[in-house]
């Protein structure tokens, strides 16, 4: 069923719509009404080992160099097999799964795929992470900022408020970055309702917290994306692995539209060998929340520390006296933090990472010297 028009005027004021967002109830979406006309009809490159089936010994059909290594032939377009295993460990169908190079390529190819340059906009609540609004700038799609409330939550009402018949996406990360709290889930699931455009929430962090995370509801909401990562809890940020979950229609989209190569060999067997070790994962997840709360303990201690805010990741977000000057001193030090304290609502503010707990230690002896 379509999903109901909220906008039928260009010209209507946006209290008017807000009012009808707050009490509509969407139907499923219509995904191919949301998706850039160009890309709608886009054939896509086909890839020479798409044009054959069956088996086959000889391939004399890519240009590639005959003599053979673990390189000398092009990735599986497709990544079939890591597919089929992100897609039970996830327990979601093959084609929910969208693999990037990086979950950063999935951002901007939602950009790409859904929002026209130059006329079409976003909307982001900040802060948040950065490259949302980098992608929108690369795609030249206008962001609609609105801040998160003073404990980084959701303000639907504004958000809401913000929303016009040129929004095409929401971004939503939880646990955030860079300040590590969830977002409230009943106001996410509040905001995948009512929004008219696709919601992408982001879960980079999600192995790190202590809720399931929304893959689940796909089935239930055809406008959610959800993104993951191997980055984070799997260690494996130099991979380039992403992950982006969605309604097969969604997928289709962006596997249309991604390079047809974007996940090389190298990185598509070490990650399948990788997600068969989910206990190594999650004991460094376990080992990276026990450091998490010793870190938090030690750095409540120092005096200069005035606020350390809740995480549900493996960072904390820290207000300190005087943090820029903290941040310059450490790297003189030769231990690098992020320095948060220019990012609204962050002011004063270092984020840190949870290291071993040598590096933790570390951190913590240069502290105590300043
Ligand atoms: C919230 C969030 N999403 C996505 C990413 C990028 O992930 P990837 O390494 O998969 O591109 C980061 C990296 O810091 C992040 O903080």
């Amino acid at each position: 069923m379509p999903k109901q028009c909220v906008y039928e005027q260009e010209d209507e004021s946006r209290d008017l719509r807000f009012q009808d967002l707050r009490f509509t109830i969407f139907d499923a979406m219509n995904i191919s009404e949301l998706v850039r006309k160009n890309i709608k009809v886009l054939k896509p490159y086909s890839s020479a080992r798409d044009e054959f089936e069956g088996e086959a010994s000889v391939f004399l059909d890519a240009n590639e160099n005959p003599y053979p290594s673990e390189y000398n032939r092009y990735p599986d377009p497709h990544q079939k097999k890591l597919k089929a295993k992100i897609a039970a460990l996830k327990s979601v169908k093959t084609d929910q799964v969208f693999i990037g190079n990086g979950s950063d390529e999935a951002i901007d190819l939602l950009f790409r795929a859904f929002c026209e340059p130059g006329s079409d906009e976003v909307i982001i609540p900040q802060p948040t992470y950065g490259m949302y609004s980098v992608s929108a700038n690369i795609n030249d799609v206008a962001i609609r900022s609105v801040n998160l409330t003073n404990d980084f939550d959701l303000d639907v009402d504004s958000i809401l408020k913000l929303v016009t018949n040129k929004t095409k996406l929401l971004f939503l990360c939880t646990p955030n970055n860079p300040s590590g709290n969830l977002l409230s889930p009943e106001k996410v699931i509040q905001l995948i309702k009512v929004f008219p455009g696709l919601v992408i929430v982001d879960e980079a962090y999600i192995d790190f917290s202590s809720q399931p995370g929304f893959v689940p509801l796909l089935s239930q909401y055809n406008n959610l994306v959800v993104l993951q990562t191997l980055s984070k809890a799997w260690g494996l940020a130099g991979l380039r692995v992403g992950l982006a979950f969605a309604s097969p229609e969604i997928i289709a989209i962006l596997d249309k539209i991604k390079p047809p190569y974007n996940i090389n060999t190298l990185s598509q067997s070490v990650a399948l060998n990788a997600l068969n070790e989910v206990n190594q994962k999650n004991a460094q997840v376990s080992e990276i929340l026990a450091q998490r709360k010793i870190l938090t303990t030690q750095l409540n201690n120092l005096p200069q520390v005035e606020h350390i805010y809740p995480s549900e990741a493996n960072f904390v977000l820290v207000r300190i006296k005087n943090a820029r000057q903290v941040y310059q001193t450490l790297i003189q030090k030769g231990v690098v933090v992020r320095d948060r304290s220019n990012v609204i609502l962050c002011q004063d503010c270092l984020r840190i990472t949870v290291g071993t707990p040598e590096e933790n230690q570390h951190l913590i002896t240069e502290l105590q010297t300043l």
